[in-house]
């Protein structure tokens, strides 16, 4: 960016700018706004019932029935998407995810529920095993490794199924190598030609995930790590290889994940790629700004629009986060 020669203090006083509410608004340069916000969301199967996630202060699992009400409080809010995540019985889950592509399984039917209720908000299914598997991992186990090829196959049953439901985006977390590719020829074959892509591009393993494992029901069961998929916190060029290849495969958008702690990366694929870019406020921020903030450490309500913010700065097309209606609803929608 070029810029003009600044003139020396006192001629030129930065504070200028800041001294009224009205002109910090004015020169704001980065703004959060509900149309910026996807709807992180858990459903369950059981009775009708919000079941309170302990880890995650202010959030619980809804029933489909909630879910499709919150459908239309999204819409209310002017939240565009929701991203739902599937809290599945541990009677339902075994060793190859046999569950994950069930046409009349909890996710196809909060899906055509919550489309049905409001057809206008974009529904996001995330395409990955673990809600379903035993073991906890994203894919294929065998022997302790995780098979990549052979998830594939899962994996685009498990996404044709979303996109038969009425998923508007799909959004495969899984890290897998290649599954980009296979989901957006499996979509066109089918006929889901309108059906978005939103790659988790550059995902890493990260500690952050904790709470979310407690949402999902996974906390129990995951077997050891998700390193050989998942990205090395310390990379940042492989991020852009991560991220080039999906959108090579046909991603029409892009992800990084964790968020707050990645922002360098989501600057530096923005600034690479010009394709809209997202964040993942996972889990672990949201329990980590609550926790603060109920030990009347911080100030709850000027931080999660802070941490909003801050992905909009960093370039950020959009945010997923569980704090999307709290915010919406703080940001007078
Ligand atoms: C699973 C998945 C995870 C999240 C979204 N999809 C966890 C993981 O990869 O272990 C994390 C969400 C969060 O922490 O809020 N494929």
């Amino acid at each position: 960016m070029s810029r003009a020669p600044l003139a020396p203090y006192p001629h030129l006083r930065p504070r200028r700018l800041r001294q009224a509410d009205w002109i910090r608004r004015l020169v704001r340069e980065s703004t959060v706004s509900p149309a910026d916000l996807i709807w992180s969301m858990v459903v369950h199967d059981g009775p009708d019932a919000e079941i309170p996630i302990a880890a995650m202060p202010g959030t619980s699992r809804l029933s489909v029935a909630r879910a499709a009400a919150a459908a239309k409080e999204a819409r209310a809010l002017g939240i565009p998407a929701i991203a739902v995540f599937p809290y599945i019985d541990g009677e339902k889950k075994d060793a190859r995810g046999s569950s994950a592509a069930d046409p009349d399984g909890l996710i196809a039917r909060a899906v055509k529920a919550m489309k049905d209720a409001a057809p206008e908000v974009g529904i996001m299914c995330d395409v990955a095993l673990d809600p379903f598997t035993d073991h906890g991992h994203d894919g294929l186990l065998e022997g302790g490794r995780i098979l990549n090829d052979p998830t594939i196959e899962r994996l685009v049953e498990q996404g044709l199924m979303q996109a038969r439901a009425g998923c508007d985006i799909l959004a495969p977390s899984d890290m897998m190598d290649g599954r980009v590719g296979a989901l957006r020829a499996a979509l066109e074959a089918e006929g889901h030609q309108d059906v978005m892509i939103m790659a988790y591009a550059a995902k890493y393993a990260s500690a952050f995930y904790g709470p979310y494992r407690e949402a999902i029901g996974t906390a129990v069961a995951l077997q050891g790590d998700k390193k050989t998929y998942q990205m090395d916190p310390g990379n940042t060029e492989e991020a852009l290889r991560e991220v080039a290849m999906d959108i090579a495969e046909g991603a029409d958008m892009v992800m990084v994940k964790p968020g707050m702690p990645y922002l360098d990366i989501v600057r530096r694929v923005v600034e690479a790629f010009s394709m809209p870019t997202f964040a993942f406020q996972v889990s672990g921020e949201y329990a980590m700004i609550m926790a603060a903030a109920q030990n009347g450490w911080i100030d709850e309500e000027r931080a999660i629009l802070e941490s909003l913010t801050s992905f909009k700065r960093a370039g950020c097309a959009g945010i997923i986060s569980y704090f999307a209606p709290r915010a919406a609803r703080l940001l007078g929608a």
